[in-house]
């Protein structure tokens, strides 16, 4: 596929924001609205970057723009969190627990969890991946999960950044309770101070944003996730993108990035 390609505006622009219900619930769980495209002109990208670099900023920018769904591994454990503690299978409760000292999930149970939302990978709409993979064996067994289902990945997109540069993104972010939109008390604010613009819902800070939690994540980037660099560059799929500037600078590098390659 050109990169010229997924930068087109989608037909259904109507659809802008995706309903990721089938995501972030698993099992049978539907979407309102799924996308209906031909199979093969779907973009699937996995953003990868250290923790806080700016991956979900540029997911809604590029989902706006693609019309895929935005797949979060770590929405998924978010969104676990807030169900009643009798509906936590043992695997998602040691999960959530893993996730606020800021350690990755085991392989196992994030394949587990990939696995039942394999719909989602095979969507007419595409997807693109944020958070996942994060493992070279996480990586190894997407291939062959879309290997034996026929699909093939469009580009993966690496955010880099120096450290201290991300540590400020990750100590102003907040999130919205409610539409989970996300917020930086410096260079993206809400209009008003701790409510989202959007809904309305009490704006928080996210357990793992704490120092502590923050140094574990990027121990954890540096060990286990930034191996898959020279993963994805041998198969050459690999975009290396600086994170640096506004997120609409960076969305327009990434575009370039892709078109000049
Ligand atoms: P996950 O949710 O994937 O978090 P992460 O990778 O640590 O990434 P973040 O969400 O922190 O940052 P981001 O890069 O999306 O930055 P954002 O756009 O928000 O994972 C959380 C945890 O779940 C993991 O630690 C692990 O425990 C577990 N987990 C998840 N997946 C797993 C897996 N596959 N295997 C094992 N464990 C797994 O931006 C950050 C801030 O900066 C925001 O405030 C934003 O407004 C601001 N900002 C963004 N861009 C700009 C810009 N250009 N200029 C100025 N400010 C900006």
């Amino acid at each position: 596929m050109s990169a010229n390609r997924f930068f087109q505006k989608t037909d259904d622009i109507a659809l802008l924001k995706r309903d990721r219900t089938a995501w972030l619930k698993g099992g049978t769980a539907e979407c309102m609205m799924p996308p209906h495209k031909p199979l093969g002109k779907a973009s699937r990208i996995i953003l990868l970057g250290p923790p806080g670099v700016g991956k979900g900023t540029q997911a809604d920018l590029l989902c706006e723009r693609l019309g895929t769904c935005h797949l979060s591994t770590g929405d998924v454990f978010r969104a676990a969190k807030c169900l009643d503690e009798k509906e936590l299978s043992p695997a998602m409760h040691n999960a959530i627990d893993h996730m606020k000292r800021g350690e990755l999930v085991s392989d196992e149970t994030v394949l587990n969890i990939v696995g039942e939302r394999l719909r989602c990978l095979k969507c007419s709409g595409g997807f693109l991946l944020d958070g996942f993979p994060r493992t070279v064996a996480q990586a190894k067994a997407l291939e062959q999960l879309l290997e034996s289902n026929g699909l093939k990945l469009t580009a993966v997109f690496n955010y880099v950044m120096p450290i201290e540069k991300i540590v400020a993104r990750v100590s102003g972010r907040r999130i919205c309770s409610e539409c989970k939109a996300v917020y930086h008390m410096a260079t993206r604010p809400p209009k008003f101070s701790d409510l989202c613009d959007l809904c309305g819902g009490k704006l928080f800070q996210r357990e793992d944003d704490r120092p502590e939690a923050v140094k574990m994540r990027m121990e954890s980037y540096q060990n286990d996730t930034k191996p898959l660099t020279d993963f994805y560059q041998q198969r050459g799929l690999l975009f290396n993108i600086s994170a640096e500037g506004s997120p609409d600078e960076v969305f327009q590098r990434t575009r370039l990035t892709a078109l000049t390659r």
